[in-house]
């Protein structure tokens, strides 16, 4: 009989022979096959014997036949024996031919995701391997092969690769580590497709989809949202169902179309106020609007999600109506601690500003121009206001005012006002002037000392002020202007102003311990003044305010205020033990373990050491490519996105005000903070400090 039919035959008699029927024999058989099957061939022997014994056979007559449909809920994963099939997605039609020995249908399995596409028979009388659910889930789910790459038209597309998920989802209990592919790296438009696509929508939590949140805080780099709004317009209206019944095709319009709402409300709200600053996305976002309204009429069931659109439509366009009317102009907001604002708000690339250029003789002229213009615009505004036909330089000039302290902006550099450094300037003049331009005589910054000012106040109020700004400061910080800053800001065109201002205040706060200190001629007075920097130190820790706290021990650590041995040697030793703990917190060993022990420990509300989380970002950007063959590099947006998410976590808790401080009139001690006066020459300082205690011989 066995030789009649040939082996194949016999294969196929055995596979449709139900699991529990298979004897010993059978299943050697099977397994010996199984050896020669490339989709199979990375599996253990142990794995293959297993799937022996679950193995079923299926055949199809004719081309044309379909296996299963995008969209639908995925029950078995597959090897084709024989044949081809075609792989189909809703509004792209064949993207790809798989053949003998090719696998398909285990995204759905693994990732509890609805099927990525159809699958069509090529030819008539096909031959496949299946594995249903169940029996994927036990036996292979968690040894599968580590990465998938999925092709369009013989490109890779997209490139998933296993690794262990929280385990969240429902019908797997037991074992206590699951895997699911997480997207590595894969053309925008597929990544798109593919969050779209696995997307939750029975979920409950809306931070639940870490996946559609990094897309949203990423997609600036690699899908702007000019190209974006389109691509989301279009999802909306295009992927219908072209199998199945009329009444699977309206399912799976819906839930594609919830699916998309789901996603523009968190791009919405994730942009906020920001998304006034696009004309165009703001469009997108009101006739996205009017487009699932009209659809509502329709299919009712997407009226649920219309009043939250409609909340977010109405408060960009009402606000951005009155906003132009507005037209906001920022006088002071760079000149750092102008209490006569009320309440800080957010800077916006297309808020303007008036602005101090010095010309080489000291004199200047003010200029108003949006924040974000390059400078190219900056020189232009000048010139117009200077009457000058000449060709223009716009320079930043530091106190040092030495050659390496002259730096011409380039034309594209965006935001210059918000980077300049602390007692920086802008200067214009024309290029054969570059070698005379000299700094401000107020950009040397204070002659004497300001501790007599604030050795009255206490320590406690004076870091509860400190932190009080440096709330306001963080606050205004927009999650995008981590990942601008990170990647460049000129690419983007957009300020990463509210960020260089809070990154500005860590140097200032710094560099003020060094300059008051410094400033301090009498032996016992330095005393006092560092005892009193570590009070402050202690009180910001306290505070969870761990980027002064970070300012004032670097200020304390730089090498013109540890010099000074005979002041330090006069520091009671319990001020110097607690220094000491607060330095070894600054250890940049092992990748700053220590810092981030501590920290890990904190609730939030805390304002987190903010140069360090910028170092990270950028190693992480700099070390890694932002494309991969043509794909964006995915995991390098996860990793980014990640910190920008522990921002998040730091302000996910308002900062209250301390109970035991409120009634106290801290007027004097809250200018005194937002006005702090520094030399930031550190060669001054370091004349200074020699001055103070000359080098021992
Ligand atoms: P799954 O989503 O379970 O069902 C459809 C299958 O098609 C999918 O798993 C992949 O195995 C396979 N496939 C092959 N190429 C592609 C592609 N370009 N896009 C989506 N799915 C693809």
């Amino acid at each position: 009989f066995l030789s009649q039919i040939g082996p194949d035959a016999h294969m196929r008699v055995i596979l449709r022979k139900s699991p529990g029927q298979r004897t010993v024999d059978d299943l050697e058989i099977v397994y010996e096959e199984l050896l020669h099957i490339k989709a199979l061939s990375h599996l253990s022997t142990t794995v293959k014997r297993e799937l022996a014994g679950v193995l079923i056979f299926e055949s199809h007559a004719k081309a044309g036949t379909v296996l299963f449909n995008q969209g639908e809920e995925g029950t078995s994963w597959y090897i084709i024996l024989k044949g081809s099939v075609n792989v189909v997605i809703y509004g792209k039609g064949v993207v790809c031919t798989l053949h003998e020995g090719d696998d398909f249908g285990k995204l759905a399995l693994v990732n509890d995701a609805p099927r990525a596409a159809s699958i069509v028979l090529r030819e008539d009388n096909c031959h496949f391997l299946r594995v249903d659910k169940e029996d994927f889930n036990r036996i292979l789910r968690d040894v599968e092969a580590n990465t998938v790459r999925l092709k369009e038209h013989q490109q890779d597309v997209l490139v998933l690769e296993k690794s262990p998920s929280s385990g969240r989802t429902s019908n797997h209990s037991g074992a206590s580590t699951h895997y699911k592919y997480t997207v590595m790296s894969g053309t925008p438009e597929k990544i798109l497709e593919h969050f779209l696509e696995t997307m939750r929508l029975d979920s409950h939590f809306p931070d639940a989809d870490p996946a559609l949140d990094d897309f949203v805080l990423m997609h600036c780099v690699f899908l702007p949202n000019g190209q974006l709004c389109p691509m989301l317009m279009h999802c909306t209206y295009h992927a219908q169902g072209s199998q199945g019944s009329e009444q699977e095709k309206l399912d799976y319009a819906l839930s594609n179309k919830r699916r998309v709402i789901r996603l523009v409300l968190h791009w919405a709200s994730l942009y906020g106020d920001h998304l006034q600053e696009e004309e165009a996305s703001l469009a997108f976002l009101e006739e996205f609007y009017v487009t699932v309204s009209d659809d509502s009429r329709l299919i009712s069931a997407l009226k649920e999600d219309l009043p939250e659109l409609e909340k977010i439509v109405k408060h960009n366009s009402d606000d951005a109506k009155s906003s132009q009317k507005k037209h906001k102009v920022l006088l002071r907001q760079f000149s750092m601690g102008d209490e006569r604002l009320q309440k800080r708000q957010p800077i916006r690339s297309n808020d303007e500003i008036l602005f101090k250029v010095y010309c080489s003789d000291h004199t200047y002229t003010t200029i108003r121009v949006p924040v974000a213009a390059p400078v190219r615009e900056v020189i232009a505004a000048a010139a117009d206001k200077l009457g000058s036909a000449e060709d223009l330089l716009l320079v930043s000039l530091s106190s040092a005012g030495g050659e390496k302290d002259k730096v011409v902006l380039k034309p594209n550099d965006v935001s210059v006002f918000s980077t300049l450094g602390i007692n920086g300037r802008l200067f214009v003049c024309p290029r054969n002037q570059l070698d005379s331009l000299t700094a401000l005589p107020e950009q040397e910054g204070p002659t004497a000392a300001s501790f007599g000012t604030f050795e009255l106040m206490s320590s406690k109020d004076l870091a509860y002020q400190m932190t009080v700004y440096d709330w306001e400061l963080f606050h205004c910080v927009h999650e995008h202007e981590l990942v601008y800053h990170t990647f460049g800001r000129q690419t983007f065109r957009k300020t990463t102003a509210n960020l260089d201002l809070f990154l500005r205040r860590f140097n200032e706060v710094q560099l003020w311990v060094i300059t008051e200190v410094c400033l301090c001629n009498q032996l016992g007075k330095r005393v006092q003044l560092l005892k009193k920097f570590i009070k402050i130190a202690a009180h910001c820790k306290e505070y969870k305010n761990l980027n002064s706290f970070f300012a004032i021990i670097m200020g304390m650590s730089n090498p013109a205020v540890s010099r000074l041995s005979q002041t330090w040697e006069k520091l009671p030793s319990k001020f110097k033990k607690f220094y000491g703990e607060f330095e070894s917190l600054m250890d940049p060993s092992r990748n700053h373990r220590a810092y981030r022990l501590t920290v890990a420990k904190l609730d939030p509300p805390i304002i987190p050491f903010m140069p360090l989380l910028i170092k990270d970002m950028t190693f992480t950007h700099e070390g890694n490519k932002t494309f991969i063959d043509n794909m964006v590099n995915f995991e390098k947006m996860r990793m980014i996105a990640n910190t920008v998410r522990i921002v998040r976590y730091c302000r996910s808790q308002p900062f209250s005000p301390d109970p035991s401080l409120a009634n106290k009139n801290h007027q004097d001690v809250r200018s005194y903070v937002r006005q702090l006066s520094v030399i930031d020459n550190q060669r001054t300082l370091s004349q200074l400090s020699h001055k103070l205690e000359p080098r021992r011989t």
